[in-house]
C-alpha cells in the first residue's frame, strides 16, 4: 500500500511524528531564542508542527519540506487556521533536493526523524551544516542504540546495527564536524509509549471506520507486526534523542 496513506493514518493522533513528547519540544522552543527575522529550515516537517509552533513564538521567515502529501496538506492547513499571517512556506519535495538559494543562510536547520534522506546522521548533519549559517543551530533527532540488538530484531524491523549509533556516538558525529553539543532531548519510556501506543490507537479506529477500504487488512497487520516488535525488542533496545548543536561562528573556536 501507499507508504504516505500508510503514515498518515498510523499518526492521525500524534501532535509531532516522532516519540518526543510536547512538552519537551516546548522546551526545545524556548532555548532556541530565534530573532525577529531568523531563516529557518525544516527538512522532513511532517505535519508542521514544530515549524508552526517556532512562528507562533518567534518572528521567523520558515520554510518545512515534506515528501508526503498528506502531511503537507496538513501542515498548510493548520497553518492558515492558526498563523495566517505567519511567513511560512510548505513544499512537497523529497529533502534531499532542496537546494538553499545561498550556503550558510539559515539561522537553523533542522531535520527530526528523517536521517535516511540523506543517508544516514552523519551524513544529515554534513548537509544541514552546509545550509547553516555561522552562529546558528543544526537540530537532529535520531534513534539510538540503549543495548546491543539482537539479530531477531534487526531482521524483523529491517535495520543492520550500522543503521543507528548510539547516543554517545549521535553526540560525537556532530563534535567531529566541528558542531558544538550544547543540548539533548532525550525520550522517556514514557513518550516511546505514547508514540507507539498511538499508532495502534489511530490504526483501529480508522479500521473500524474503513472496514471496506482495500487496506485495511493491510493497515492492521503491518501495526500488529511493528507492535510486537516494540513490546517484545524495540522497547528496551532503541532510544530516541533530539541532539541541538551550534555552528561554529569562528568566535568560540579561537
Ligand atoms: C518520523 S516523521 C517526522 C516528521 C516531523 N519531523 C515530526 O517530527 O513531526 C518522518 C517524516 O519524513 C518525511 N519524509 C520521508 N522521506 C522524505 C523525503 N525524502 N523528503 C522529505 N520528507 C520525507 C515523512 O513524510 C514524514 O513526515
Amino acid at each position: 500500500m501507499d507508504q504516505w496513506k500508510f503514515f498518515d493514518i498510523t499518526h492521525r493522533e500524534h501532535v509531532f511524528c516522532n516519540p518526543m513528547s510536547v512538552e519537551k519540544f516546548e522546551e526545545l522552543i524556548a532555548l532556541l531564542r530565534l530573532k525577529p527575522g531568523a531563516q529557518v529550515l525544516e527538512i522532513a516537517t511532517g505535519k508542521g508542527e514544530f515549524i508552526i509552533r517556532l512562528a507562533e513564538r518567534y518572528e521567523i521567515e520558515g520554510t518545512g519540506i515534506d515528501l508526503s502529501p498528506y502531511h503537507v496538506s496538513d501542515a498548510v492547513k493548520k497553518c492558515t487556521e492558526r498563523i495566517p499571517d505567519a511567513h511560512l512556506t510548505f513544499l512537497e519535495m523529497d529533502g534531499a533536493s532542496f537546494k538553499p538559494d545561498q550556503p550558510e543562510s539559515f539561522d537553523m536547520v533542522a531535520c527530526i526523524g528523517a536521517s535516511w534522506i540523506y543517508g544516514g546522521h552523519k551524513e544529515t548533519l554534513k548537509a544541514l551544516k552546509e545550509m547553516a549559517a555561522p552562529g546558528s543551530w543544526v537540530v537532529v533527532g535520531e534513534p539510538y542504540w540503549q543495548q546491543e540488538p539482537v539479530a531477531e530484531y534487526l531482521e524483523a524491523i529491517g535495520e543492520a546495527r550500522s543503521s543507528f549509533g548510539t547516543h554517545y556516538e549521535n553526540a560525537e558525529a556532530g563534535q567531529a564536524l566541528g558542531l558544538e553539543l550544547v543540548y539533548t532531548l532525550v525520550s522517556s519510556p514514557d513518550d516511546w509509549d505514547q508514540y507507539e501506543g498511538l499508532q495502534w490507537y489511530a490504526a483501529t479506529e480508522w479500521a473500524d471506520k474503513h472496514p471496506h477500504d482495500p487496506d485495511a487488512g493491510e493497515v492492521l497487520k503491518r501495526v500488529r507486526q511493528n507492535r510486537m516488535n516494540y513490546l517484545r525488542w524495540g522497547r528496551d533496545t532503541i532510544g530516541w534523542s533530539i541532539y541541538v548543536f551550534k555552528k561554529d561562528d569562528g568566535i568560540h573556536s579561537q
